[in-house]
Order: C-alpha cells, then structure tokens, then sequence
C-alpha cells in the first residue's frame, strides 16, 4: 500500500555519506553530544515550572511527579539510543519511523515534532524574558512594558521584544554552524549545572522536614497532573538523537549522549527538587523563580541571584538545542520531498540548512513576540509524549521485521521497556487536560491535509518506486 512506503536503511546509508550534495559535517564527539542534550534538557522545566507545579499541582510530592515523569523518559531513552546508535540519520524519530513504519506514519511523526521543537521555542524565550527584564530590574534597568510583553501576557504589553531577540540571535548561531554552536552550548551548559550544584551545596543544609507536610496535599491525581506538566523538563534528550549525522562516531557516541545527558539531568532535578520543597514550603513557590526564590527565602540574595543569571543561561541552550532539532527536521523532511527543497539546501560555505535555520527563526520569534504562550507549552508537552510512544512502538515493530539490522545498541528487554515507555507516556498523555487533546487533533488535520494534497505527490520515495 502506497501510503505505507517504506525507506530501507540502504537508501538511508546511501544518502548520509559525507559528500553527498545533502550530507551534513561530522563534528560532533561523545562529549558534545552528552553537553548538547544536558544543553536542551535543563531550563525551563526546573527553573520555572516547577513553581507553579509544586504549589498549585503536587505539593512537596512534586519529588514523586519528577521521578515518574523521569521513568517515562528513560524508558524511551533507551529506544532512542537503539534507534540513532544504529540509523546515524538527521530527522529523529521521522526517520525511524520511515523505516519501521512507512510514509504516512513517518509524515504523523514528523508533524508532530514540528509541534514539539517549534512550539516549545516561544514558550521557552518567553521564559527566557520574564528572567531577562527581571534580572534588568535588579540592575536598575526597568523595560518599558509595551515591548517586555504581548497583550496576552499583561495587561499594558505589546510585543515581547526581548523573547523575539533572542530567538533571532541564537538563529545566527546555528546559521554560521554547528561547530561554532557547539562551542557556545558546552561553556553555557558548564556554567548552567555550576550554578545547579552551587543551589544543591548551599541549600542542602537549610532542609526542614516539617516542609515536606503534608506531601501530597493534592492527592495521587495532583501528583499524576504534576508530572503531566513537569515533563517539560525532560524534553530534549530526545534533541541528541536529531545531531546523529553530525555525530563523529554515532555507533558508540549517540547511546553515550542519549543516555548520559538523562541520566545526568536526571540526579541534578530530583536533587534539586527534594532540596527546594525542603527549604520552602510548598504554597510559597509559586512563582516565575522558584529556584532563586528558594535562596531569597533563606535570606541568601546573591545565591539567588547567581541563580538568575544561571536560569537565564540554562535556558539559552534550550532555545539553541530546540531550534537546532526544529531545523534537522525540516532538513529530513525535505531531503525526503515531504516538504519543499527550499528546508534542506545547504550554506555553501557554513554547510549547514540556512534557509531553513531562518525560516524557523523568524516565524517561530513572531510567534514569541505575540502568542499566548502557556497553551502552547501543554501542546508541546502532548506532541513530544506522543513522538515518545511511537518510537518505543517502532522499536517493537522492527525488532521482529528486520531480526537481522545491525544494531549498534540494543535497548534491554524488547518488548517489556519499550512497553513501559509506551504505558508511562500513555498515562501522562491523558493526564493533561482535555483542550490540549483538541488543539493537538486540529493540528493532524492541518497535517493530513498538507500531506494529501503535496507532501503525497512529491515524495522522493513516490518518484523513485514509479
Ligand atoms: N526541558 C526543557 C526545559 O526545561 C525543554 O526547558
């Protein structure tokens, strides 16, 4: 069935050797790469969320949400490191699925991380604002409000003029290359986690238990929406894999990336966790600097303010990591003709998808300047959960149509982990609430509408079967 095509890994080979006219460079080590998926997990997940999920959702048992949200994406992990350990492929999750699954399958995929990576860019920069102007206030400096915020975000706001430049910034960072990107992410993540263990080495002697009663004031459904919301955190482990084909030596490297960044993340969030609600009860927490606001409580202000400038670096690499994965998307997509050629022509000198790297860019800063952005977190939340169930799914399915693949890394115990992943991310998929199902079923409409009336007709694969 012609909906069901499917790639083979020798096409797959084929088209990702260095030299060919759509290959990208090799530049990335194991080091890089473990940098670059603690680059894209820790940020606004930790820094922000977990505020408003810890006083309004789980309470001190905010612990257990993280640990829960956590399994479901260790579980995945492992699936993700077989996958990119044994397709070294730019594209992620859509490429595997092309494989295992056919076009129609790899085209609801590929839609649905553009939902993930290019939502969570003005979700995340408008995070990355709110520390900005803050951190700006401290100094003296106040931003005028039309330009600090759009009209959705208060009342007075205009245009999130910050939350756009930064957007726009980073664009030219990937555009000059993913070397010189690198380079930029390894020192931000250095400092980001520096500042982390500060918070942990400093804080950790102010835990009073009394804080942690009651733990679970919202009961076990607190606990479950908790996690559903928290699970922000963890994105972007899943952003390694989409480095796969820039990757020095991906047999070995992307499990090592994959695995280690979450693991790592991991231990530095239920620290942190356990550590804050610790500190500072639970109700106090609701704000946009939770962290920071931990250490003021403590009377510590230049720990929270080191904090600050922490988060505000932390979630940098996030933006930069996300827009990174958007554009390798876009670039397999295209490569592949489900979207035009436009998304994968190559810098001639950078050799990187400018074109594309801009196009993200500009709408996804447009859309940071003016959306009402808390909608959108939840979208991105639900599409990432959903790209986590199929890949877990496709490495079931592969396992038995193609015994023979050479897979670099197995992931332990198929089917009983890839089931799990699939029964944990299930689970926090209908834990969140009912207008993110709808927003998240009219986005495959506008999906299968694009992919019926071109992405169909244009697929290199269509034309090479014909
Ligand atoms: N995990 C990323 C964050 O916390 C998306 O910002």
């Amino acid at each position: 069935m012609e909906l069901f095509r499917k790639k083979t890994v020798e096409m797959i080979e084929d088209e990702t050797r260095e030299g060919q006219p759509h290959s990208l460079k090799k530049a990335l080590n194991w080091f890089d790469l473990i940098l670059l998926g603690i680059g894209g997990i820790i940020g606004t997940g930790i820094f922000v969320i977990t505020g408003v999920a810890a006083a309004k959702y789980a309470g001190p048992a905010l612990i257990i949400s993280f640990v829960i949200a956590g399994l479901a994406s260790a579980f995945t992990a492992l699936s993700y490191a077989e996958f990119a350990s044994s397709f070294p492929i730019s594209g992620s999750t859509y490429s595997y699925s092309y494989l295992a699954l056919g076009e129609i399958v790899a085209w609801v995929i590929g839609w649905d991380l553009i939902l993930e990576y290019a939502f969570a860019l003005p979700a995340i920069a408008l995070g990355w604002s709110g520390y900005f102007t803050a951190l700006l206030h401290s100094l003296g400096i106040n931003v005028p409000a039309q330009i600090a915020n759009s009209s959705f975000a208060a009342a007075g706001g205009v245009v999130n003029v910050p939350a756009m430049g930064i957007i726009l910034f980073l664009t030219w960072l990937v555009y000059l290359g993913i070397r010189e990107s690198a380079t930029f992410n390894n020192i931000a993540v250095i400092f980001k986690v520096s500042v982390i263990l500060f918070f942990i080495a400093v804080a950790v002697w102010h835990i009073k238990p009394v804080n942690w009663h009651p733990f679970m004031p919202y009961g076990w459904h607190g606990v479950m929406a908790g996690a559903a919301i928290i699970f922000f955190a963890y994105i972007g482990f899943d952003a390694v894999s989409t480095a796969a084909e820039e990757s020095k030596n991906p047999a070995r490297d992307m499990p090592i990336g994959i695995i280690g960044s979450l693991a790592v993340s991991s231990i530095l969030y239920i620290a942190v966790v356990v550590i804050l609600t610790g500190i500072i009860p639970y109700k106090l927490l609701n704000d946009p600097a939770p962290v920071a606001k931990g250490l003021e409580y403590l009377g510590m202000s230049f720990g929270s303010g080191l904090v600050s400038i922490g988060a505000l670096v932390g979630i940098t690499t996030v933006l930069l990591v996300m827009l990174y994965g958007q554009v390798r998307i876009f670039f397999a997509m295209s490569r592949d003709g489900l979207l035009p050629a436009f998304f994968s022509k190559l810098h001639p000198k950078h050799k990187t998808p400018y074109l594309s790297t801009w196009f993200v860019g500009i709408i996804t800063s447009i859309l940071a300047g003016f959306l009402p952005i808390d909608v959108l977190a939840e979208l991105v939340n639900i599409g990432t959960l959903f790209a986590f169930l199929l890949v877990s799914l496709s490495v079931i399915i592969l396992r038995y149509t193609r015994p023979e693949l050479n897979r670099k890394f197995k992931c332990p115990w198929v089917p009983f982990i890839p089931i799990m992943a699939i029964l944990f991310s299930g689970y926090l998929m209908i834990s969140l609430p009912i207008e993110t199902w709808i927003r998240f079923i009219v986005w495959f409409i506008i999906g299968f509408i694009i992919y019926f009336t071109y992405s169909r007709y244009n697929s290199r694969l269509a034309k090479l079967q014909q």
